[in-house]
């Protein structure tokens, strides 16, 4: 059941409009990428968490991992222009044989899934935490429907993503030779013809990627004291 985790943070938020990298914006006070740590430092699995930062945020994330005493930290690692470039560059570290990755955005992750994703890309290789579409969803080309696509087969990738680490750093490096860039990890591992397992995760694992995601995020964190009785 154990893993290492690596986790792309080196991003600088464009869409949240932020004016810095989101993961420094602050939720119920305390910070997104610290919400997201957290569940990873609290999980007795995790075995080394591998951070990919932008270099001009070093300093900042330094401190908070010190400030909000996060302890499975083991390396930062510089990022790269695109997220495959940050996750390749944490995944040369990973000394662990199943790695997650996750992304920094993601702050509501749930343990019961990291777990049921690490089962079964030990058993299978490759694993995607998803959630069933809920809207009907059309190909649009220049403004006219080309098509409605089934919605009983469409379903919303999330990360975290596990991998057997072999086989990550084998698809990113044919990646990067091949010159293709995905928007997650798991589309480099299908294009080996490699299958990838699915496994049910929920609505609450949201990514903040606009400003108006801050106000679904409130809403979750308020949800969550609540049901912990804070
Ligand atoms: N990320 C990264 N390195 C990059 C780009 C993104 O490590 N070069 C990380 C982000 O920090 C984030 C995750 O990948 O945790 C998902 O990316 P996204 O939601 O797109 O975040 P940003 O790239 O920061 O946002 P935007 O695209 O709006 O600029
Ligand atoms: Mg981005």
């Amino acid at each position: 059941m154990e893993y290492q985790v690596v986790i792309p943070a080196a991003g600088q938020g464009k869409r949240m409009k932020a004016g810095k990298n989101k993961l420094l914006l602050e939720l119920n006070s305390c910070p997104v990428i610290i919400h997201t740590l957290r569940v990873f430092d609290h999980d007795p699995y995790c075995k080394g968490i591998y951070l990919a930062i932008h270099p001009g945020d070093r300093e900042a994330f330094q401190r908070l991992i010190k400030r909000f005493n996060i302890q499975k930290v083991v390396k930062l690692v510089e990022g790269g222009e695109e997220r495959q470039h940050s996750v390749y560059n944490a995944l040369l570290e990973v000394s662990h044989e199943i790695v997650l990755v996750h992304d920094g955005a993601r702050p509501f992750i749930k343990s019961t899934t990291i777990h049921h994703l690490v089962e079964e890309a030990k058993s299978s290789g490759a694993a995607i935490a998803a959630v069933p579409v809920k809207d009907t969803i059309k190909k649009v080309i220049d403004g006219a429907v080309e098509q409605t696509i089934e919605r009983s087969s469409l379903w919303m990738v999330q990360t975290p993503q596990a991998f057997r680490v072999s086989l990550l750093r084998r698809a990113h490096s044919e990646a990067a030779e091949g010159g293709f860039l995905g928007t997650d990890d798991a589309s480099l591992v299908e294009r080996m013809n490699f299958g990838v397992s699915v496994v049910e995760s929920d609505y609450d694992n949201i990514k903040l990627t606009t400003p108006e995601d801050l106000y679904f995020a409130e809403a979750i964190v308020k949800k969550q004291e609540e049901m912990s009785g804070g």
